[in-house]
C-alpha cells in the first residue's frame, strides 16, 4: 500500500499545481496574478474545472451538459437489424458504412455523432445495425469508411481468422473500403459486438458512437422459444452545446466516463416485462462497470456469459458485475405479480485515480437507475429452464504457461509541462504498461503455438480495476488470487474479458487455433490506446 499512496500523493500534488497554474491560466486569459479580479461566477466555473470530470489543460473548458438534460422514459428501442443480402443459404453478406450521423439528442442542440450505417440505410439510434448470424454460416461484411481518420471493424470475442479481425496493423484509409470474411465453428453461438480497433484512435471513434451488437445462435439453442430483449448499454459524454466531449486528461487517465448511460442509444427506457424473458446485455461503455440489479431483492438467473451458454443456470442473483467490454445472458421472470423496479447500476469502487491532495482514489459513482421496469403479472406459465444448458467441458492440462502484469507509471515532469501531449490528444507522462511495455505494433510481446491449452496467470500492479481482454479466442477462467487467498472459479464459462481489481491475478486456460498477430489488452479504451496492449503471436 506504500506504493499506492506515494504514487497518489505525487499524483495529486503534481496535477494539482499543473490545474492551478494551466487552467486557470486558459480559463482567465492571463497568469495567476490576475485571480483576484474574478468575480464569484467565474470562481463557481473554476471549481467546475478543477473537478475530476471537468476540462483539462489540454481542452479548455466547454461546459457538459446536466445529467438530466436528455429526455428519458420512452418505451426501450428495439435494436435496429443488419439486412442480408444474400440468397445462398449459409451466407451472411453486408456492408457496413461508418460516417457522420447527426441526432437530435439534447431539445435543440443537434449532436454529430460517428455511426454504423447498414446497406444505405442511416435512420434509427446510434447503436450500430445487430448482426444476427447462425453457428456455420460464412460472414462477408463489406466495410466502407466515411471517416475523417482511419479505422477497421474489430469482432469483439469471435473466433475470426487474424487476418479479418481488424487489428490496428490493418487500418483502412479515410474513403477506402475492406472486405472482412470468416466463418463460425460450431460452439460460437454467443453475444458479441463489434467496434473500431485502429492504432491509437479505438477511444475516440468508440465515445463517437461506433459500436454495435452481434448475436451468433445455434440451431440447438435450448431455450430458442424464449422471448429474447437486447440492452445494449453504452456511454455518452455531451457538452452543453450538443458536441461529444473531447476526452479530459481525467478521462485519460481513469477511462471516459460520460453523464449519460445509453440501454439502446437512449437514456432511461421504460421496459414492460409481460413474460419470463431472456436478455442479452452487453457493457460497450469505455470504462464504465456496470454493477447490475433489479433493485432490493429482484432476482435473476445467469445463463451466459461473452461465448455463449454456460453448463448450469446460475439462479437467485440479486447482482452482476459486468467490467467495459462484457456480455451476460439472463433470465428474467415476470412473476405472478405486478411491480415497479428498476435496472440500476449500483455503486462499484473501481479504484480511480484521484487528482485532490489528500484522497488515494476518487470515490465511486452513485448509483444511477439504466431503466425503468414494469413487470406485469403473467398469464403464460411460468417456462421450464432446463438443468443443463450445454456443455462446457473442462480445459485439457495446460502445456505453457504465460504471465501477463498489467501496470501504470506516471510521470509527473513530462505531465507537468504546460501543454504537453503525445500526439493523438493524448496527454504526455501517462504510461500503461503490459510485461513492463507499452503496445508497440512491431513488437511480440508473446508467442503460443497453435492448439496448445496454455495456462495464463494475468497479474493487475497497478492502482485501480482493468479489464483484460484478449482476441480470437473464448477462455475458461480457472482461479482468482485475491488477497492472499485464491479461489476456484465457481463454474465454467466462455469468456473474452476479465475484470482484474488492484493486487489480483487471474488465472485462465487458453486455446489459440489460427496462426497469425492476436491482441490482448486493457479495454478501458483510453488505457488500450496509451499502450496498454500486446501483441500475441500464434505460430
Ligand atoms: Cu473489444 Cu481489442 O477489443
Ligand atoms: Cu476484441
Ligand atoms: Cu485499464
Amino acid at each position: 500500500m506504500i506504493r499506492r499512496e506515494f504514487l497518489a500523493r505525487t499524483l495529486s500534488a503534481a496535477v494539482a499545481s499543473m490545474f492551478t497554474r494551466d487552467v486557470l491560466a486558459q480559463h482567465t486569459g492571463h497568469d495567476m496574478s490576475g485571480m483576484g479580479d474574478m468575480d464569484m461566477k467565474d470562481m463557481k466555473g473554476m471549481a467546475g474545472m478543477t473537478h475530476p470530470s471537468g476540462a483539462s489543460p489540454m481542452h479548455p473548458a466547454a461546459a457538459l451538459a446536466d445529467a438530466d438534460a436528455l429526455p428519458s422514459g420512452a418505451p426501450l428501442a428495439d435494436l435496429r437489424k443488419l439486412a442480408n443480402e444474400s440468397r445462398e443459404p449459409g451466407v451472411f453478406r453486408a456492408t457496413l458504412v461508418a460516417q457522420p450521423v447527426t441526432r437530435q439528442m439534447l431539445p435543440g442542440y443537434p449532436t454529430t455523432f460517428w455511426s454504423y450505417a447498414g446497406n444505405g440505410t442511416a435512420d434509427g439510434p446510434v447503436v450500430g445495425p445487430m448482426i444476427e448470424v447462425r453457428e456455420g454460416d460464412t460472414v462477408e461484411i463489406r466495410f466502407v469508411n466515411r471517416l475523417p481518420q482511419p479505422s477497421t471493424i474489430h469482432w469483439h470475442g469471435l473466433p475470426v481468422p487474424p487476418d479479418q479481425d481488424g487489428n490496428p496493423s490493418a487500418p483502412v484509409a479515410p474513403g477506402a473500403s475492406h472486405v472482412y470474411r470468416f466463418t463460425l465453428p460450431k460452439g460460437s453461438a454467443g453475444t458479441y459486438w463489434y467496434h473500431p480497433h485502429p492504432h491509437m484512435l479505438s477511444a475516440e471513434q468508440v465515445f463517437r458512437g461506433l459500436a454495435g451488437p452481434i448475436v451468433v445462435r445455434a440451431a440447438d439453442d435450448p431455450l430458442a422459444a424464449w422471448p429474447e430483449r437486447h440492452l445494449f448499454l453504452s456511454d455518452l459524454k455531451l457538452s452543453a452545446d450538443g458536441t461529444i466531449a473531447p476526452n479530459t486528461m481525467m478521462d485519460w487517465m481513469n477511462g471516459r466516463e460520460g453523464q449519460f448511460v445509453l440501454v439502446n442509444g437512449a437514456r432511461r427506457p421504460r421496459i414492460t416485462v409481460t413474460s419470463d424473458e431472456r436478455w442479452r446485455v452487453w457493457n460497450a461503455c469505455s470504462a464504465r462497470y456496470l454493477r447490475l440489479s433489479l433493485g432490493g431483492d429482484t432476482r435473476f438467473t445467469l445463463i451466459g456469459t461473452d461465448g455463449g451458454l454456460i453448463e448450469t443456470p446460475r439462479e437467485g442473483l440479486t447482482e452482476l458485475l459486468l467490467a467495459p467490454g462484457e456480455r451476460a445472458e439472463l433470465l428474467v421472470r415476470a412473476g405472478s405479480q405486478t411491480s415497479q423496479t428498476a435496472l440500476i447500476a449500483q455503486v462499484y469502487d473501481r479504484r480511480k485515480m484521484a487528482m485532490s491532495h489528500d484522497a488515494g482514489s476518487l470515490p465511486p459513482e452513485p448509483a444511477r437507475v439504466l431503466a425503468d421496469v414494469a413487470f406485469a403479472a403473467s398469464s403464460v406459465d411460468a417456462r421450464i429452464l432446463p438443468d443443463t444448458l450445454r456443455p462446457v467441458p473442462p480445459p485439457g492440462a495446460p502445456v505453457a504457461r504465460k504471465n501477463v502484469v498489467l501496470s501504470e507509471k506516471m510521470d509527473m515532469a513530462a505531465m507537468h509541462k504546460p501543454g504537453a501531449t503525445a500526439g493523438h490528444g493524448m496527454p504526455a507522462g501517462m504510461t500503461f504498461l503490459i510485461n513492463g511495455a507499452t503496445f508497440d505494433p512491431k513488437r511480440v510481446t508473446l508467442t503460443s503455438r497453435r492448439g496448445d491449452v496454455e495456462l495464463w496467470s494475468i497479474e493487475n500492479r497497478s492502482d485501480m480495476d482493468h479489464p483484460f481482454h484478449l482476441h480470437g479466442t473464448q477462455f475458461q477462467v480457472i482461479e482468482r488470487e485475491y488477497g492472499g487467498v485464491t479461489t476456484a472459479e465457481p463454474f465454467r464459462a466462455w469468456r473474452d474479458t476479465v475484470n482484474l481489481r488492484p493486487d489480483e491475478i487471474v488465472r485462465i486456460a487458453t486455446v489459440q487455433n489460427m496462426a497469425g498477430s492476436r491482441m490482448f489488452h486493457c479495454h478501458i479504451l483510453e488505457h488500450e490506446d496509451l499502450g496498454m496492449m500486446g501483441t500475441l503471436k500464434v505460430i
